[in-house]
């Protein structure tokens, strides 16, 4: 059943595969260097919010060399809005140690590819598959859905994942690991979706034991979440001679390396409260206060003018806030 079900999967990409930026169309070879990016920029991120950061990335720096030359404030800039810092600073320290260290190109196998910063089992798996063509299991999200369905697998996660990889690996054919691993990410992603999946259009609705029982959507199982905590904080919207201050945030911890409002006061003033901005992080939740003032005093910092900050790559968190503060300023010069 497991080779008759990769088939039937395989069949089933070769016509209704999404076409993206990142992959190689009929015969091209693919570029280990798009194929990587796009890995890194998928995790934990869905193919609608990679697309534009896709283009301009492989725009701005269209090989692993120049990404490597890039500067590193240049590269969060870019990478502003797109969440989970941490993956831009090791994207630059990767592209930078396949330069030093492999003159250049990626290598072609999962445990060489695991030792490059940023990539873990799951991205040099698919790296090795859909780059290079190798036999490669490569299990995220999406796959432990179709895989736990298509066993009913019952063991709840992340206990099952073990189970699951071993299943996975029945299923990976020994020729086209690549497109199988693409093909079941475009299966969890337009047909086997968390909720009310599409059995209907299915490659794999005969192999299913999960649709046999009628209820494929309880599946996977899985452990309860424990709530977010909440936190609060307070950052500082410091104005002088239309100017804004911001600070790097630094290298490591939350929004790491990142451009931001200071969340501490840069200077004791007459703060005015100018509203609260909710954001969600992976691992909690915070409620940020805007405090403003104006100063003619000089702060050390970076000094970005108030008109201009959409361009300043600031992360999403701090995008908000800095709309709280331009508000902030207008009702000031209008009053
Ligand atoms: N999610 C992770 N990698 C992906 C890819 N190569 N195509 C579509 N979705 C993905």
């Amino acid at each position: 059943m497991p080779v008759d079900a990769s088939s039937a999967l395989l069949c089933w990409y070769a016509v209704d595969k999404r076409r993206l930026p990142w992959r190689a169309e009929g015969g091209e070879t693919p570029d280990p260097y798009r194929v990587w990016l796009s890995e890194i920029m998928l995790q934990q991120t869905t193919v609608a919010a990679v697309k534009p950061y896709f283009e301009k990335f492989t725009a701005t720096w269209p090989t692993v060399t120049a990404l490597a030359a890039a500067e590193d404030g240049e590269v969060m800039r870019a990478w502003a809005g797109l969440g989970y810092y941490a993956r831009a600073r090791n994207l630059l320290a990767c592209a930078r140690a396949v330069v030093a260290e492999h003159a250049g190109r990626f290598p072609d196998d999962e445990a060489t590819l695991r030792k490059l910063p940023g990539i873990g089992p799951y991205t040099a798996a698919a790296i090795a598959a859909i780059a290079f063509g190798r036999r490669a299991v490569a299990v995220d999200g999406n796959v432990e859905r179709v895989v736990s369905r298509l066993f009913a697998v019952k063991e709840m996660l992340p206990g099952a994942r073990g189970r699951i990889r071993e299943l996975t690996d029945t299923l990976v054919p020994e020729e086209g690991a690549g497109d199988f691993a693409q093909a079941m990410m475009d299966l969890g992603s337009a047909i086997c979706t968390p909720r009310n999946p599409d059995c209907g259009h299915c490659p794999l609705t005969g192999y299913c034991a999960a649709h046999a029982e009628g209820d494929p959507a309880r599946y996977p199982v899985k452990a309860p979440k424990a709530a977010k905590p909440h936190r609060v904080g307070t950052a500082y919207w410091l104005e002088r001679d239309g100017k804004v201050l911001l600070v790097r945030r630094p290298a490591r911890g939350l929004l790491g390396g990142m451009l931001a409002l200071p969340d501490s006061p840069p200077l004791t003033a007459d703060w005015q409260a100018a509203g609260s901005v909710d954001h969600v992080f992976t691992h909690f939740a915070l409620t940020m206060t805007l405090l403003c003032a104006e100063t003619s005093q000089d702060v050390e910092g970076i000094w970005w003018p108030a008109g201009q900050l959409d361009e300043a790559g600031l992360p999403t968190l701090f995008a908000k806030l800095a709309m709280r503060g331009l508000s902030w300023r207008s009702l000031r010069r209008a009053a």
